[in-house]
């Protein structure tokens, strides 16, 4: 059989049972699933294999004459079908070329799948998905993940590893900025939605891609919020606060799930079979694809329960992790281990079907070329339209977490210094995991000031300290300046002749995201010293955060009067935050994780246990609290405040006692007390008072983010059914326990305003 005839054969027998316009969406298992038995049947194991195979290859195989990539293992192993996605290789013509490679050099020309961590955008720089998850609007949270989509597949890619939905509980973890925060409910929701903006309802759709659950699971759990740490969780926390995400995503049909690095309760997520079959597989029906995060299969024998990779491989493949990226585990022992018996054939063909059945939905056995186009790359990636739509999702991302006498949105002032590292940085607002983000291009703040206040204001800028003195890059260790005030004085001679000081503090861009864990999380640097300096001088300040995390906040809000939270925010960053200060932009969101007093009460999240001693009453001493700080966080869940007032009424309920079958209309009236129009996040919350499991103190169970003119009032209806009264007990069973409730409804996690009502 010569290549190309088999080539051909592989492509008529897909054909054979599809509709032969490739415009048709094929992605119904029943339509799919002959195709993919169809290819599968021409595949010898090592062909099979090497689609379980994934690794990180740059262009260096496909550019020209670079004789190094050619020369390698990997060239031979692409070309002999022994890989089966790549990693990392970017480009509509590097994809092209790479893919003409393998189609035309391996014995079956089974297309590549092209993945990359596409995480807040592609080129065009939305907010890191903390900030985008504050805005609480998932409308606008589907519409970004849906331009990055269209940015990655225009540059001929097919697959995401997004949305991360670990839910975070210690800011001291570094990838918080990746995922939407501490709660279970709104982290699967914003889950959907940047799952459907992903994917669209078309994944062969040329501007959509394939997206990513991940880390499978309680990664976000890590143990004193250590990256890579073990994970150490008990039931009732892994199925009431780490798995709804996942559960929702795999509803959502996400095309696939990454598993995490770290051991939960002593067994790797990557070798879990709890996790993987039993879970996943069998109580979610899950039937997308399994993919190891980076090396994750060999960090099996790190943990310390295989001796060698051959045992890691098969411990792997037989709990469900079904791609190996950049382990060369598979590759290597597979075979062998089929060979020996030791793991049944039928188990990589299972998972075989899996990863062409992903390529079969994306299209690509119908036009292996179909993403890398470069006229459509030109037109799509870092266009306007996607700019302006970083803007606007950066807008309702900004949290002001303090405005003391109405200090914002700013008025008639004439002299503003503009202070401190992040003032002038174009590259901070960009944040970590910024994928082709153009270094140094998103609007700072000094520019967006300029832009916006008017002709009559003077704007003077002094930096006062250098963030960072050494390497600013996602591989290399951040050093960050200690000792160096030379710029203090400059800074503290301006401030004293304003009238008003604007300063720009936070994190670098790479001071949070993967392998960015703080042990302390207050301003780095002399950040701090320096604010406290010009807070002598002069104490009229602003404070704008860049930041990727929770920080510790404590002396900044005793004493400045006013606190912006801007996070790091994309590429119209400067723009989004200058509007807001001078008041264009009314702010309307809300914290997804609790800032503490101090990082000492870490982990810190809203919905925790009542406990057995549950007491506040002033000069007890033997009840569940730190001595030395409040019990309560700094600034809870939910919480973030608006140039609007708004005012709540009473709750209404419809009926105080219902049925199993029956449900409760919530309503409350919310009046915009002000003379300014805003947007207001209403929450929900739930109390189950007695249960058969130590219940939650509140859990957030529905939110309705609404527009209330100056002056208005709007009712908001929540309807409370038995979906919103159950948890899972420990043994993972759903549980619907009669009882009484209490319903809260306010503008963050520390609501006092509840009304009783009974499930009989
Ligand atoms: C490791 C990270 O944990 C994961 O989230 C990412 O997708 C992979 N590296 C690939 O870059």
């Amino acid at each position: 059989m010569t290549k190309i005839s088999s080539v051909l054969i592989g492509f008529s027998i897909a054909f054979i049972f599809s509709c032969s316009n490739p415009n048709v969406k094929v992605s119904s298992q029943n339509e799919i699933n002959p195709r993919v038995d169809s290819v599968l049947a021409l595949m010898n194991l090592e062909e099979k294999i090497g689609q379980l195979n994934q690794y990180s290859l740059g262009s260096e195989f496909t550019g020209p004459g670079n004789k190094k990539g050619k020369d390698s293992i990997r060239y031979q192993q692409l070309i002999s079908g022994q890989v089966g996605s790549v990693l990392n290789l970017l480009g509509a013509e590097n994809t092209r070329k790479m893919q003409e490679l393998v189609i035309e050099k391996t014995r079956l020309g089974i297309p590549l799948l092209f993945a990359y961590d596409v995480i807040h955008g592609y080129q065009t720089m939305f907010p890191v998905p903390l900030a985008e998850s504050s805005s609480w609007n998932l409308e606008l949270m589907q519409k970004t993940a849906k331009a990055a989509a269209a940015e990655a597949a225009a540059s001929g890619l097919h697959w995401t590893f997004a949305p991360m939905i670990d839910v975070t509980v210690d800011a001291r973890w570094g990838r918080v900025m990746e995922g939407a925060g501490e709660d279970p409910y709104l982290q699967a929701e914003i889950a959907k939605a940047r799952i459907n903006g992903f994917q669209g309802d078309d994944l062969s759709h040329n501007k959509t891609i394939a997206a990513t659950a991940k880390h499978f699971a309680g990664y976000g759990y890590a143990e004193s919020g250590k990256d890579y740490n073990s994970v150490n969780v008990n039931q009732y926390i892994l199925h009431n606060h780490i798995l709804p995400p996942f559960k929702a995503a795999a509803e959502a049909n996400v095309a696939s799930f990454m598993n995490a690095f770290n051991d939960i309760n002593s067994i790797p997520a990557t070798a879990n079979q709890y996790l993987l079959q039993d879970i996943l597989r069998e109580k979610w029906n899950y039937g997308g694809v399994v993919v190891s995060d980076w090396n994750s299969i060999g960090e099996i024998v790190n943990h310390g329960v295989s001796s060698d990779l051959k045992d890691a491989a098969k411990k792997a493949i037989l709990a469900g992790s079904e791609i190996d990226m950049e382990g060369t585990a598979y590759v290597q022992h597979l075979a062998q281990l089929v060979k020996e018996g030791e793991i049944e054939e039928s188990v990589i063909d299972d998972a075989v079907r899996n990863v062409l059945k992903l390529k079969f939905d994306l299209g690509l056995f119908d036009d292996p070329y179909k993403y890398s186009d470069i006229q459509r790359e030109k037109e799509i990636v870092g266009n306007l339209q996607h700019h302006e739509l970083a803007e606007e999702i950066a807008k309702e991302s900004i949290v002001l977490l303090k405005n003391e006498n109405d200090l914002l949105p700013l008025k008639n002032i004439k002299n503003i210094a503009v202070i401190g590292p992040l003032a002038k940085d174009k590259d901070a607002p960009l944040g970590n995991w910024r994928a082709q983000a153009v270094a140094n291009s998103a609007v700072s703040l000094y520019e967006g000031l300029e832009k916006t206040l008017a002709e009559s204001t003077n704007l003077k800028y002094a930096e006062g300290v250098k963030l960072s003195i050494g390497p600013n890059n996602f591989f290399e260790e951040l050093i960050i300046n200690k000792e160096d005030r030379s710029g203090f004085e400059e800074a503290k001679q301006l401030a004293s002749n304003s009238d008003l000081v604007i300063m720009a503090l936070g994190e670098p861009a790479y001071m949070s995201g993967e392998g960015r864990s703080r042990a302390d999380i207050g301003l780095p640097g002399l950040q701090k010293e320096l604010l406290k300096e010009i807070h002598k001088i002069n104490p009229n300040i602003v404070l704008v955060l860049m930041n990727g995390r929770p920080l510790e906040l404590s002396w900044e809000d005793e004493n400045i009067p006013a606190i912006v939270e801007a996070w790091h925010l994309g590429q119209r960053a400067g723009t989004a935050i200058a509007e807001t200060l001078l008041g264009e932009n009314n702010p309307s969101a809300k914290l997804t994780m609790s800032f503490p007093h101090h990082v000492g009460q870490l982990p810190i999240y809203y919905n925790h246990k009542v406990t057995g001693r549950p007491s506040t009453a002033p000069g007890q001493v033997f009840y569940t609290h730190h001595t030395d700080v409040d019990r309560s966080p700094l600034y809870p869940f939910g919480y973030g405040l608006s140039y609007s007032n708004f005012e709540y009424g009473e709750i209404e309920l419809s009926q105080n006692s219902i049925a199993e079958d029956e449900s409760i209309t919530a309503s409350i009236k919310i009046k915009n007390t002000s003379d300014i129009d805003g947007q207001e996040v209403v929450q929900l919350y739930i109390q189950d008072l007695v249960a058969e499991e130590t219940p939650m103190i509140k859990s957030l169970k529905a939110f309705q983010k609404v527009n209330i003119n100056a002056g208005e009032s709007v009712e908001v209806e929540f309807i409370i059914n038995k979906d919103l009264l159950s948890y899972y007990k420990s043994n993972g069973e759903l549980s619907l326990e009669k009882g009484d409730f209490k319903v809260f409804i306010g503008e963050d996690s520390s609501v006092e305003n509840h009304k009783e009502f009974k499930l009989r």
